[in-house]
């Protein structure tokens, strides 16, 4: 609901309400952002007016040692005032909102009231993605303000599904000179209190998504990314909470942009104890000319809050990017189990290898088989042919095409790996056009896995690849198209740019990407399409709104997996992240770890393998045909259902609960076997309380006695590595057998909890906590009886 009563505006969601007002001066003073506080549209008009007046700053002095904005409000101190936005000038001393630079100079803006317009729907931008909504489901405020011939819209989307407001604006010139705009944030919130934390995503590559939590004092704490991309250095999104928020309560505002290049995000306590939040483009990295008669738009933002913990937030934010941000066929379809060449063989690929590769796929289970990179052009390394987008000859003698045709008919979808944004100096294309890429003319280039970046700011570099790619797409029978970007940004430089505009390469690239992938998506509507920037250094909203689902990580490693996917999990929903099944040992950490806690992990995103299948044996083959089986007939569970963290530590504890409560898959992770601790219980969340429920879990059926004294000579770190071992228990495997299996109220499931059966108590020294040690998992399933 978004309502205009008098000069305040009151904007509300089901569980949420914020409210604003016009200021005598023109100003727009914040009065709340939290939960909802009973305004209804029948709420008289009176009792809104006396319950948004008692919200009002009610400053009667003019402030000490501060500036008053003008002798008629003395007592108006912009620097102690919650304000919808800010800038320099006026007294507010605060990270600002906004600066422009006037023609003659100065920096100090004034941006007043004009008009505010409620309308239903959600309307789209013009140079960037957003979220979506119909009028069933969207309203929408625009508030306009003028300074001198600058105006500036503020746009605030209210989703009436869920507590959701998007955020954005966008400035015009209505003058006769350009001005510089130096910064143009997308949304500023000002809190009344101080000691906040701010919740933050650092990593790097093939360790991503590390949540950690940082105090927001009178210091200003900032999450950035300066290299092109939102970055796996620091993601986009971030949650400001009270300190003693945890899991399952406590206040927690979320924030997300839609947006894939250099952000940011501040915070800073004032000196009167409000504390201010501002998110959008990074003003570090950005400058723009705006011309008479243009328009400047600032990246829409994705906020939220929850007075229920980091669950009720992610609660919000994984209805919403599936609803309002993941769009088109793919948006609620199951997502097919695929096999990707990648870790099987690297560049060294061929047509037979890849058919190798194919059927073993198709006898497991597999439904898409992905070729990735090394197939076109003389791309045996990762030193050459980035922008030569033609099947290398000797590898695939039938092209794509013949290739894409052999797969159907083995009855697997066919997908492809293709890096657009990006070329090696030692290509065709650079050689015709070595002004597309970003460099500086006349200076050394500092290259990133010896590749350039193209420069997507010029629209011919953009209209090429779309002509390229369209071919290529429609040159053979492709259903998904992994699209990489595998370098960070550096010499940024635009040769299609004057000097002078060098400061909106950056966003004029991401502005060209954005339009890129636009039309392909368009073009080629039933292609799965999935982000990938060496694993998670693209993983945004902006994105999103183009590939249902991103590579989360180049790390497959089962152990990291848990925490990396658990970072996700805050801001993203599972069904957007991809995880794949890789071999033993582990590629990037070289760890070994049971093939069934790889698959219980990769099972919680968008579960794919890559490995060497066709080198496996038996029983391995066997393990991964009941797992894929068994995937198949949870998936919509796994894949649209809600995802919660129980627990996390040593053990791990997730579940994923459908739509109707009716069904859910629970696992339990465990780094360390520790000997001699309690017996450990599995309380699930979000069931139905008044539903009774079976609850199982399914192990595989050997028994660990057949091999009495092959396993207790080995001590039991040797029968996690030791593949004999491993391989002679893998014969057993067949299909799963129950070992825990009881039925119970949803009430007991969730307040009591189903005490396990010891295989995870580490209760001590027996054969089954020996096989099941460090890096054992399992997966429970619980089903309403009722
Ligand atoms: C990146 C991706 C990998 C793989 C390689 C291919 O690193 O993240 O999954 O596709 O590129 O070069």
């Amino acid at each position: 609901m978004i309502r205009r009563a008098g000069d305040f505006f009151l904007l509300q969601t089901p569980g949420t309400a914020y409210a604003f007002r016009v200021m005598e001066t023109g100003h727009l003073e914040h009065l709340y952002y939290g939960a909802a506080l009973g305004w209804t549209t029948e709420t008289p008009e009176h009792q809104i007016l006396s319950d948004c007046a008692a919200l009002t700053e009610k400053r009667v002095f003019e402030p000490g040692n501060s500036i008053a904005y003008d002798r008629e409000h003395k007592a108006v101190n912009l620097e102690d005032l919650r304000q919808e936005i800010s800038s320099r000038g006026k007294g507010d001393i605060r990270d600002p909102f906004l600066e422009i630079r006037y023609p003659d100079g100065s920096v100090t803006s004034d941006f007043l009231f004009d008009s505010a317009e409620i309308r239903t729907g959600k309307t789209s931008m013009e140079t960037l993605p957003g979220a979506w909504g119909t009028e069933a489901d969207a309203e929408e405020l625009t508030v306009t303000l003028k300074d001198r011939d600058l105006t500036l819209e503020l746009c605030y989307s209210v989703f009436l599904d869920c507590d959701v407001i998007c955020r954005r604006s966008r400035l015009y010139n209505g003058g006769d000179d350009p001005v510089t705009v130096e910064r143009l944030m997308s949304a500023q919130l000002d809190l009344d209190t101080d000691g906040w934390e701010l919740a933050l995503f650092h990593g790097a590559w093939a360790r991503e998504m590390d949540k950690h939590d940082v105090s927001v004092g009178t210091a200003r704490v900032v999450n950035a990314s300066v290299t092109g991309t939102s970055s796996n250095r620091n993601n986009p999104f971030v949650i400001l909470h009270r300190p003693d928020a945890g899991e399952s309560a406590g206040a927690c505002y979320g924030f997300n942009l839609i947006y894939s290049g250099n952000h940011y995000t501040s915070a800073q306590a004032n000196a009167y104890r409000k504390t201010r939040l501002l998110t959008g483009i990074n003003p570090e990295t950005f400058s723009w000319h705006l011309e008479p008669g243009q328009t400047l738009e600032a990246p829409e933002v994705v906020t939220a809050f929850s007075p229920g913990g980091f669950r009720g937030l992610s609660r919000i934010l994984h209805h919403f990017v599936r609803e309002h941000i993941v769009r088109g066929v793919w948006q609620h379809k199951p997502r097919p189990v695929l096999l990707n060449s990648w870790e099987a063989a690297y560049f060294d690929i061929n047509e037979t290898k890849l058919l190798r590769l194919a059927r073993a796929a198709r006898d497991v289970g597999v439904e898409l088989f992905v070729m990735d990179d090394g197939w076109f052009a003389d791309r045996s390394d990762d030193s050459r042919s980035l922008g030569d987008w033609d099947a290398n000859p000797k590898k695939l003698p039938g092209g794509v095409a013949g290739l894409a045709k052999k797969v159907r008919e083995l009855g697997l979808d066919f997908g492809i790996w293709i890096e657009p944004e990006m070329v090696n100096t030692d290509s065709d294309l650079y050689r015709a056009h070595p002004e597309w890429s970003m460099d500086i003319p006349g200076r050394p280039h500092s290259e990133g896995r010896n590749q350039r970046v193209l420069d997507l700011s010029n629209p011919e570099v953009v209209e090429h690849l779309i002509r390229r790619f369209t071919e290529l797409l429609s040159s053979a029978e492709i259903s998904y198209v992994k699209w990489d970007m595998n370098r960070i940004f550096s010499d940024v430089y635009s040769r299609y740019l004057p000097p002078d505009r060098q400061g909106e390469t950056a966003h004029r690239y991401v502005m060209g990407l954005y339009r890129l992938m636009g039309a392909l998506t368009e073009r080629f509507p039933e292609i799965l399409f999935e982000g990938c920037a060496s694993g998670g250094n693209r993983f945004d909203l902006g994105i999103l709104c183009y590939c249902p689902q991103i590579w989360a990580s180049d790390n497959t490693d089962a152990v990291c997996r848990v925490h990396i996917q658990e970072g996700y999990s805050y801001g993203y929903p599972m069904n957007c992240v991809t995880s794949h099944v890789s071999a033993c040992p582990n590629h990037q950490t070289l760890r070994e770890t049971p093939l069934m806690t790889r698959f219980n992990v990769a099972a919680f995103g968008v579960l794919g393998y890559e490995m060497n299948l066709a080198d496996l044996n038996r029983g391995e083959l066997d393990e991964i045909r009941n797992e894929i089986a068994l995937y198949k007939l949870w998936r919509e569970v796994l894949q649209q259902g809600d995802f919660y963290r129980i627990q996390h530590g040593n053990i791990h504890k997730w579940i994923c609960v459908s739509k109707d409560k009716r069904l859910a898959v629970g696992m339990m992770f465990q780094q360390m076997v520790w000997p001699n601790t309690q017996y450990e219980n599995f309380r699930p969340v979000g069931l139905d309380e008044n539903l009774r429920y079976r609850f199982y879990s399914l192990s595989y059926k050997f028994d660990i006695r057949e091999f009495g004294d092959l396993v207790n000579t080995v001590a039991p770190i040797h029968i996690r590595q030791n593949s004999l071992v491993h391989n002679v228990l893998a014969k057993f495997v067949s299909l799963p057998a129950e070992v825990e299996d009881v039925t119970v109220s949803g009430s007991v499931l969730m307040k009591a909890g189903v005490k396990l059966a010891p295989a995870y108590g580490g209760t001590g020294f027996n054969e089954q906590t020996r096989y099941f040690q460090d890096f054992g998992s399992r997966l429970y399933f619980i089903e309403a009886v009722d």
